[in-house]
């Protein structure tokens, strides 16, 4: 395993300034206090039962559970007993009151045509869609991936799913389709749902042709549902007969099948979502019914003090579980009214976020620091030219964020005004796990703060036993809480090595960390074989065997190099074959053949050819040697397990 960065580490202890909830907002809050938070926070771990209860007690239930918690490492089954439909919680139980006619999603295409759905109206949507998918044969079980960009029907489509009991799998549009291949073999999904093209900066994604070279190698795939967005003018689509379905088509005359939203058990599968790990093959991260939904719900209402009449926009693509948990469960559950954005933030030009702010009347904004540091180096003009007044909080998650960043952020966007909630999670972890509730807690930049409900960290040494305050260990969570993944699809025991092995007894989460004399958590990154490249989470074995399985490279090691824009940016080491030249053509289709395999997101930043990779004598590749090198660092630390000291010099001789 490689060390947390020291530099990283050395930037936070420099970092001191602390920004208590601004009075107005802290009057106004759910949770006003430090005091009411420690006393939550407390109940939460005290009195688990009579707090979720509580605090899930507006969703709908068909049966209350008998059993808060059955926990047998690593297995937990939270909400035993209870039956529910989570399309329920997010549409039907707002039918009955003023929520009915609000807006649930007000969405924007990226050529700033506006369509909004009432809670009555996605209701419907998804009462139709579920109909339609059961007519293709869809029941209780079966999984249907997803294969969409940033349009309404997406969430309609992953409601319905819900509806039927069915488990989704929401690919993200940007994955080529040899990775919706994989994922679509590894759920064993049986329709696929997709739409003809997206817009993205000004350019057309075209979904429908991806997905069918993906179909055409899926041999589960029964059906094809296809939503024509951009319209045949612009993207001509063909459709297979027998197989491929038009969306319009089958939801006008879709039976009633999904009038009645079958219940399912608590621990009924929700949905799979794949996420890099750290080998090659992407890992199907499992989520269940009520636990999940529990904490999408619970989360979005404390952490974003959710009030009847915010306008919250989380900008995070639906392809990833933020936007899964912050644009869809959470929020929907919530009753909240949410925009959501087609497009590019720099289409066309870097003020779209902050006219789309004052469009609709944004109060809050959940971004990533990527964007955000985008957004400064545009500088301070693009915000200035909108009127942003009616923001009230700001989050962030996907990755560190720079103190400086987090400053600008505050000062800039939310005008000073705006407390800043910085979210520290996964996809595994199914929602928020620590941040600083806005109201309640100081904030201090570059700090994800304190443990959220029901949450425990630590940072760890490796034998599980806690570091002193401000060293640097392994972040674990040492309970379970209910929105934590099940299992591994279809991989129960890399579920367990992965996760549970690492450290005894504790969740480990890849991360290292350290905490402050405050309790404050400082998230350092990954320190597995995961890079963070502007907030995607990518395996280097995934790039490596993208790399190894073109013709002509006979080896590759990817490491991430720091970056002030992406956060980490990707560099790969290649040795070619015997035949091949070191040349810019190769280079070239290296790096088309990458975004083949995986996508455009995956593009590694730098290639360097190399004569050969440092290795241990045990024939180890030693990525830590690489990193410094990709950093243009002196390799740090022992290099005395390296079999050939030249093949380093010759790569640092290769740089200058
Ligand atoms: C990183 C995204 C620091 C972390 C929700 C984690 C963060 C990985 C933060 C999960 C944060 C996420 N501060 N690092 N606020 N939020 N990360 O699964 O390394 O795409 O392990 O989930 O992102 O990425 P994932």
């Amino acid at each position: 395993m490689a060390t947390t960065d020291d530099r990283a580490i050395s930037s936070h202890l420099k970092e001191s300034r602390r920004f208590a909830p601004p009075d107005a907002f802290a009057q106004r809050a759910l949770v006003g206090s430090r005091e009411a938070y420690d006393a939550l926070y407390r109940e939460s771990l005290e009195q688990p039962d009579a707090f979720w209860r509580r605090e899930s007690s507006a969703l709908v239930w068909r049966t209350p559970w008998t059993r808060t918690l059955s926990w047998e490492l690593p297995h937990a089954r939270w909400f035993e007993g209870a039956t529910l439909n989570v399309s329920e919680s997010c549409t039907d139980r707002h039918l009955s009151g003023a929520t009915r006619n609000k807006a649930a999603i007000i969405w924007e295409g990226e050529h700033g045509e506006v369509r909004t759905l009432t809670y009555a109206q996605l209701h419907r949507e998804v009462v139709r869609c579920a109909g339609a998918l059961a007519d293709l044969g869809v029941t209780k079980g079966d999984r249907v991936a997803i294969y969409m960009g940033m349009v309404p029907e997406v969430a309609v489509a992953m409601l319905a799913c819900a509806r039927l009991g069915a488990t989704h799998s929401v690919v993200f549009g940007g994955f080529a389709a040899e990775a919706l291949r994989d994922r679509i073999q590894d759920s064993g999904a049986k329709v696929l749902v997709t739409q003809d093209a997206g817009w993205r900066r000004g350019h057309l994604v075209h979904l429908k042709e991806t997905a069918d070279r993906a179909a055409a190698q899926s041999p589960t795939i029964e059906k094809v549902l296809v939503l024509r967005h951009v319209g045949q003018d612009k993207a001509p689509i063909g459709m297979v007969e027998g197989r491929d379905v038009d969306w319009h088509h089958a939801l006008e005359h879709a039976s009633d099948a999904g009038k009645h939203a079958v219940a399912v058990d608590a621990e009924h599968p929700l949905f799979i979502l794949y996420t890099s790990g750290s080998t090659g093959k992407p890992k199907g991260v499992l989520h269940t019914t009520a636990g999940y939904l529990v904490g999408a719900h619970v989360s979005t209402k404390y952490v974003f003090d959710l009030r009847a009449e915010d306008v919250y926009w989380c900008t995070a693509d639906v392809g990833w579980v933020t936007g899964h948990s912050y644009l869809v469960y959470g929020p929907l559950s919530n009753g909240a009214t949410c925009v959501m954005y087609e497009g590019a933030p720099n289409f066309p030009d870097w003020g779209r976020f902050w006219r789309i702010i004052e469009r609709h009347g944004v109060t809050i904004l959940y971004t990533a620091p990527t964007a955000i540091r985008a957004f400064i180096r545009q500088g301070d003009e693009w915000p200035a030219k909108s009127d942003l007044s009616s923001l009230r909080l700001l989050g962030t998650v996907g990755e560190p964020i720079n103190p400086e960043a987090w400053i600008w952020y505050q000062r800039v966007v939310g005008g000073g005004r705006c407390p800043v909630v910085d979210t520290w999670w996964q996809t595994e972890t199914g929602s928020i796990m620590m941040t600083t509730l806005p109201g309640a807690c100081d904030a201090k930049p570059g700090s994800t703060g304190l443990p959220f409900f029901g949450v425990v960290p630590d940072v760890v040494h490796q034998d599980g036993t806690s570091v002193g305050p401000n060293q640097a260990g392994l972040l674990v969570l040492k309970s379970p809480w209910p929105s934590m993944l099940r299992t591994v699809w279809g991989d129960d025991e890399r579920f367990r090595t992965q996760y549970w092995t690492e450290v005894p007894g504790a969740y480990f989460t890849g991360d290292g960390a350290r905490r402050d004399e405050d309790g404050y958590h400082w998230v350092v990154g990954r320190i597995d074989d995961v890079l963070n490249v502007a907030g995607h989470r990518i395996g280097t074995a995934e790039i490596e065997s993208a790399l190894v399985s073109h013709p002509s490279v006979a080896e590759a090691a990817a490491v991430g190099r720091p970056d002030d824009l992406k956060g980490q940016a990707l560099v790969v080491f290649v040795t070619l074959k015997p035949a091949f030249a070191p040349d810019d053509a190769t280079r070239a289709a290296l790096l088309r053949h990458v975004e083949g395999e995986i996508g455009k997101f995956a593009r590694p930043d730098a290639i360097r050819f190399a004569d050969a990779l440092p290795k241990t004598r045990s024939g180890k590749i030693m990525r830590r040697l690489l990193k410094d090198v990709a950093a243009g660092r002196d390799a740090k630390g022992d290099t005395s397990t390296l079999e050939d000291l030249s093949v380093l010099a010759k790569l640092r001789a290769d740089e200058e």
